[in-house]
């Protein structure tokens, strides 16, 4: 059966786009039963840049209580944090040796986070994509579900893995796609249509987070930045009109269906009246979600044993894809 490989950051809280844009998805493939799943909190992405120790722990706890309240069910996917799998680690040093530094230089999200001053970014921010293409690879997955900024790393993933296969003459590492789909592969800022939607915005009412309650998240739908128009019935119309875009494919995505499909419904309305309509889809579909993260928090024990059990098994996985990888590479060992 063909792998399914993605990962979330534990460094704050999960944003809508986070569940949009890839949790929602995640389930959709596990529950599909076409794929073995493998989904992995990416702690040892998270340390690229600062992380305080306690909120990590407390971030990545509340990561793996997002998965399993969003539908990821440890008994179909295997669920696990980064670092308890060495295997990535090792696997992203010797694609630290098969990358190159101009391929780094050349990833937007390098030159957005480490700004002006890239002198004083981590090393470990800089080769940020071969972990990511080892964690992939690791367990020579074919498809990742991403939202729509992943997919400049996933062009890198497929370069590492052409570049090993040509540097050693085999046919071992697979080209993976990345699965981008969906109405919502990239959910905008509530406050600005021009910028995504993050979890590092320093207004909250720019996002809606998983943990919101429900009067919050009606609120900050209400508040959302919107033109003066009303809906066109075509998406067409929504050329120009980023705000309204946004929030049409955020309906969509929830409702699971189209754009076009809300349009039809929808298209003529004002905001004033689509908004309230849109506030109760997000309570009615996100706010079990909330309940639910906030009742496996309070069993971190249990989360915590979800975690070694889908490491054990994410292991036996990628060793021994990690020992093939030495013996072609020279290593000796036994
Ligand atoms: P991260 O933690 O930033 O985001 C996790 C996932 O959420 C998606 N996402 C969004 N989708 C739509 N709209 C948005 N506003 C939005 N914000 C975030 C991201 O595209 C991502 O799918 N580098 C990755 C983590 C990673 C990974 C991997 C992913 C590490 N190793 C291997 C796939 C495979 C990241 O920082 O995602």
């Amino acid at each position: 059966t063909p792998r399914v490989f993605s990962g979330i950051q534990p460094s704050g809280g999960l944003t809508l786009g986070n569940y949009l844009g890839a949790m929602k998805r995640f389930v959709t493939m596990q529950d599909e039963g076409k794929f073995e799943t493998v989904y992995c909190m990416v702690d040892l992405h998270a340390i690229t840049v600062w992380q305080d120790p306690a909120a990590l722990t407390r971030a990545t706890r509340e990561l793996c209580a997002g998965f399993i309240a969003a539908g990821v069910d440890p008994s179909k996917s295997i669920l696990f944090n980064q670092s308890q799998v060495a295997e990535h680690a090792q696997l992203a040093w010797i694609f630290n040796c098969v990358a190159r530094m101009g391929w780094m230089q050349r990833m937007t999200q390098w030159k957005d986070k480490a700004g002006k001053n890239s002198q004083n970014a981590s090393l470990g921010l800089f080769a940020y994509p071969a972990l990511m293409a080892a964690d992939i690879l690791v367990y020579h997955a074919t498809h990742v579900p991403v939202g729509e900024d992943q997919k400049q790393h996933l062009e890198l993933t497929r370069d590492i893995a052409i570049k090993f296969n040509n540097d050693f003459g085999v046919d071992f590492f697979p080209e993976t796609e990345p699965v981008i789909e969906g109405a919502a592969t990239r959910v905008m800022s509530l406050r600005d249509g021009s910028k995504k939607m993050s979890k590092s915005d320093p207004s909250d009412m720019s996002r809606i987070n998983l943990t919101d309650d429900a009067d919050t998240i009606a609120q900050k739908i209400r508040k959302a930045r919107t033109d003066p128009e009303a809906l066109p019935s075509e998406v067409d119309g929504l050329d120009d009109r980023p705000e309204a875009r946004n929030l049409v494919n955020i309906y969509a995505a929830l409702a699971e269906t189209t754009p076009d499909a809300v349009l039809a419904d929808h298209g003529g309305s004002q905001f004033s009246a689509f908004k309230p309509a849109l506030a109760d889809l997000a309570v009615d579909k996100l706010a079990p979600i909330s309940t639910e993260m906030s009742r496996l928090m309070e069993q971190p024990d249990e989360i915590d044993r979800i975690l070694g059990h889908g490491a054990e098994q994410a292991r036996a996985l990628a060793a021994p894809i990690l020992k093939k990888t030495y013996e072609i590479v020279g290593m000796v060992g036994a």
